[in-house]
């Protein structure tokens, strides 16, 4: 089976256009505070390496890699792989996730994280999949709502390939 990556579905300027809206509500919203940014590898390391380029308030940036599998007694279990490095306790907390699609893997680490007790937890994702969430998780910065394909690129990948486009494009398998 061969895999196509031709079809572009957001071009690298209307992400950058998204990257200078949400980063703008962010500055608004927070308005000078510190901020420690967590971004969730290994999907999310471009865009928030992008992100905190245009943030203007104290920044510290770490990052986590989680994964999500529903076990046999459970709705969902959360397997970190990699933990933060720096303690969040009263800390201003956002997440910088790559994609939200079922939601399974952002409920667990937002209950993980506010286990440990930050002032404040917000989520900031990309992209965004609605239609196939599982749960009512909701991102508090939404960068572009997409349609129930599987997309590449911009950090996204399909069996670790693809994260080096500049755009995103649609999978197909033919
Ligand atoms: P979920 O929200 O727990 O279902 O999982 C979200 C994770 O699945 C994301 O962080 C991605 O790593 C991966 N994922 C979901 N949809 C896509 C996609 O369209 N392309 C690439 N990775 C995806
Ligand atoms: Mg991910």
């Amino acid at each position: 089976m061969a895999i196509n990556t031709d079809q572009v579905l957001i071009t690298h300027d209307e992400i950058e256009q998204m990257l200078d809206r949400i980063s703008a509500e962010i500055n608004r919203d927070y308005n000078g505070t510190p901020l420690v940014v967590v971004g969730i590898l290994t999907g999310a390391f471009i865009f928030t390496a992008d992100l905190i380029k245009r943030l203007n308030m104290p920044v510290i940036v770490d990052f986590m890699q989680v994964s999500s599998y529903v076990g046999e007694f459970s709705t969902g279990n959360l397997k970190i792989k990699k933990d933060l490095s720096y303690d969040i306790k009263d800390k201003n907390v956002l997440i910088v996730e790559d994609i939200i699609d079922t939601g399974r893997t952002l409920a667990l680490l937002k209950e993980q994280l506010w286990s440990r007790g930050p002032k404040s937890l917000k989520i900031c994702t990309a992209f965004d999949k609605p239609s196939r969430r599982v749960n009512d998780l909701v991102p508090d910065y939404n960068g572009i709502t997409i349609p129930d394909e599987f997309i590449v690129g911009y950090g996204l990948d399909l069996d670790g390939e693809y994260r080096n486009f500049d755009d995103v494009r649609i999978v197909r398998k033919e």
